[in-house]
């Protein structure tokens, strides 16, 4: 059979793209597993004469580009639209290996709707001084983050104290807020402004129940899930990592200034061992019941990143979907094992969707 050709469809300018060091990886994986894999924007492709612009690295470094055939699977990487990356993506040029999905906001709602997963969804609702009023009565902490955000920008928690309300934040560009409001009025109006400031393309902001996430004294930690499809199309939990935030830090993020730690490091203390497995158990439950419900919805998919909260009294909370994971979150860890595994699959899926579609 012919080598299969993988495209990776992504943002890119000259000839610098957004993760030249994943691209790296994944051009390298894949030749090793037999399949011709090259980057491109939708700028690359013309239909007209099937033909693709593909970029692919060069050993001594950066990267050099060649004609290539019509691709036999593309994957979508594209984590920053370009203009006319949306009307690209909306025409079926390829077969893809993941469908489109949604926002943040839009997602939360899928899960609560759904009955098996209700359970580990915090409550959510729209930004608005009314429902924060309404959420306060009910929970202590608050999280108010905007509905289409990503990377933990723009994301503040508020937690009701006996002085008043201490908020703490992270803007767009990662600057700090560490605030005190006597009142739930004084603590709306300066809400009001940042969710003006700090808004994504006319997006609105959420407030939801803000989970007690400090297994460490003083940090908030979560983890980082990450499943993908395999090489027979099924899914699978490639594994799970920790992220811990720095001191006053609302967010974990790493690239807010998480740090990375192993899944045992941080909950084998706070829960012992048989806990802990009971608790990483229920997280890929967690994982496949969500996977499967965005797939009845959006389609068939490759990988999600999941950020899950697990409580100081070890419940599981899912808080994010990431569509477009990374994965140096392995790197950081120290498992370059499961940092491999992480790169060759989505080229192992793509090779299993070709050979699907030959035999159709
Ligand atoms: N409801 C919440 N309760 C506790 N912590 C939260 C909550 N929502 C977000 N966080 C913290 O903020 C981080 C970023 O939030 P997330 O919803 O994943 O946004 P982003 O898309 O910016 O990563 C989470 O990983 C977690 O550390
Ligand atoms: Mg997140």
């Amino acid at each position: 059979m012919a080598k299969p050709v993988i495209g990776i469809l992504t943002w890119r300018e000259g000839h610098s793209f957004k993760e030249p060091g994943y691209f790296r990886s994944l051009v390298k994986e894949g030749q090793k597993l037999g399949a011709t894999v090259f980057i491109f924007s939708h700028k690359d492709a013309f239909p007209d004469k099937k033909q693709v612009r593909g970029y692919v690295p060069l050993e001594k470094g950066g990267w050099t580009h060649r004609t290539f055939p019509w691709p036999d699977v593309v994957i979508d990487r594209c984590r920053t639209a370009q203009d006319g990356y949306r009307e690209f993506r909306k025409q079926k040029h390829f077969i893809y290996a993941n469908n489109t999905f949604t926002n943040k906001m839009s997602a939360t709602r899928l899960f609560t709707n759904n009955e098996n997963l209700i359970k580990w969804i915090p409550a959510t609702v729209d930004y608005s001084l009314d429902n924060l009023t309404r959420m306060f009565k009910k929970h202590t902490i608050l999280y108010i983050k905007p509905g289409n955000g990503t990377g933990g920008k723009s994301i503040v928690k508020v937690s009701k104290t006996k002085d008043g309300y201490r908020l703490l934040g992270r803007t767009r560009g990662y600057g700090r807020r560490n605030l005190l409001f006597k009142d739930i009025s004084s603590l709306g109006n300066w809400l009001n402004r940042w969710v003006q400031q700090e808004r994504i393309r006319k997006g609105s902001f959420m407030i939801q129940q803000g989970l007690d996430l400090e297994l460490i004294p003083g940090h908030v930690s979560d983890m980082r899930l990450l499943i993908q499809k395999n090489e027979n199309g099924n899914w699978e939990v490639t594994g799970e990592g920790m992220r811990i935030g720095g001191v006053n830090n609302p967010t974990s993020n790493l690239h807010g200034g998480g740090r990375a730690a192993s899944v045992a490091d941080v909950l084998h203390k706070r829960f012992g061992v048989k806990k802990t497995e009971e608790i990483v158990a229920e997280c890929r439950e967690l994982a496949h019941g969500i996977v499967s419900a965005i797939e009845k919805q959006y389609g068939s998919m490759l990988e999600f990143g999941l950020d899950i909260g697990i409580d100081t009294r070890g419940r599981v909370w899912l808080i994010e979907v990431n569509p477009k994971p990374g994965r140096e979150l392995f790197k950081k860890m120290g498992r370059s094992d499961l940092y491999v595994r992480a790169i060759r699959r989505p080229i192992q899926y793509a090779m299993h969707l070709k050979e699907e579609s030959v035999k159709e």
